[in-house]
């Protein structure tokens, strides 16, 4: 019996890689390890919680004694860390939280495992999931590798950036099987509605305002959550220790574009006249330090993996949709109480 530990698995993608891994490796013992901040939630993982191969622990792993008690009651085989501060604009308001969480936490991480394997590192592996943000911008040509140097730009990228460098640095020093992947945004069911789509398609069926920053020209790579799960599964179990995998979409969208193809499926689903929801689209100031453009080349994952998005970006999002039209309730409880000082403070 293995025993895994995942990390931030009551998050957005965590819920998905956590779901994924219990209900398909019932011989694996899964921690769910999450501190239920804002943007963790157990009724993202409601229908996994009395699986007999599942334990949630509530914990913060900035917190170094917990996490060495949490180490020294299970030998865990391996880690995927999911664990973050994750949204940008926050990391402009509050950047000290996205260190401790983001840098601290990882370290404390690294420490038990180096600590607890000892040296003994058959069968194990520390699976760190990180961001294409550490990359920085990209103008308006050009994918980025697992080659580029790191560039990053915002206190999220930069946080993320630091954790990478230790997760590699610890993989160099102690010889830690540490494996990085970097992915693109990220998209689909239980996205916390401050990230544009969760945002937009709430504002829509709201009929409140969508703020788009800058000219509404920013690029994205956008991949539907469940791929990135999957890929995810994938490189634990058959990458190669000490590497990095990025992981994208093939899927660049101009964010007003994407906006508008939004608009027109909101539109369609609501059975509203097409051009509805358009006209809520508001331009507003834009956020410093914005990067123009994202766009991964996910080339070696294909290549050597053999993983690549199962669905096209108009099925995920029609997924993404009908699947927050389905659950106003789980929309309606994540916007209640400290959501709307969030949102008149960002948005105001
Ligand atoms: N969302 C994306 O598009 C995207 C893309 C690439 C990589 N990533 C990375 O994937 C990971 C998950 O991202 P997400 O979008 O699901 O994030 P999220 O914000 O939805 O979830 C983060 C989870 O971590 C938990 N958490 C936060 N601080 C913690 C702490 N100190 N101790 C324990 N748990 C804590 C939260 O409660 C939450 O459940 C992050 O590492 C992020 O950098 C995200």
């Amino acid at each position: 019996m293995k025993k895994i530990l995942i990390t931030g698995g009551a998050g957005f993608i965590g819920s998905h890689v956590v779901r994924r891994f219990v209900n398909r490796y019932p011989n694996y013992q899964i921690f769910n390890l999450d501190a239920l901040t804002y943007a963790g939630n157990l009724e993202n993982i409601k229908d996994i919680q009395d699986k007999p191969n599942y334990t949630f622990v509530k914990g913060d792993i900035v917190d170094e004694s917990f996490i060495n008690d949490l180490f020294s009651k299970h030998n865990f085989d391996g880690i995927l860390h999911l664990a973050a501060e994750s949204h940008v604009d926050r990391s402009i308001e509050d950047p000290l939280a996205f260190v401790k969480t983001n840098v601290v936490g990882t370290m404390n991480l690294l420490n038990v495992a180096k600590n607890q394997w000892k040296g003994n590192f058959e069968g194990k592996r520390f699976h760190h999931i990180s961001t294409d943000e550490v990359y920085g911008s990209l103008g308006t040509e050009g994918l980025f590798t697992e080659d580029t140097p790191y560039d990053p730009n915002s206190p999220y990228s930069a946080s993320k950036a630091s954790s990478d460098h230790f997760v590699r640095a610890y993989g160099e020093t102690y010889d830690l099987p540490y494996i990085l992947t970097n992915c693109s945004n990220n998209y689909g069911p239980y996205h916390f509605p401050e990230k544009l789509i969760p945002l937009f398609i709430n504002n829509i069926i709201n009929n409140n305002p969508l703020p788009l920053y800058g000219d509404g020209n920013y690029t994205r790579d956008w991949l539907f959550v469940e791929d990135h799960a999957v890929a995810i599964d994938l490189v634990f179990h058959k990458g190669k220790n000490h590497e990095t995998y990025n992981i994208g979409g093939f899927n660049e969208w101009k964010n007003i574009e994407l906006v508008k193809l939004l608009c027109n499926l909101m539109d369609q689903k609501l059975g509203r006249i097409e051009g509805t929801s358009q006209e809520l689209i508001t331009y507003v100031k834009d956020r410093p330090g914005h990067d123009l453009r994202y766009a991964i080349d996910a080339s070696k994952i294909n290549k050597e993996l053999g993983w690549k998005p199962s669905v096209t970006f108009e099925e995920g999002l029609e997924k993404t949709i009908n699947w927050y039209l389905n659950n106003q309730e789980w929309l309606k409880n994540v916007t209640s109480g400290s959501y709307k000082d969030y949102y008149q403070k960002q948005y105001s």
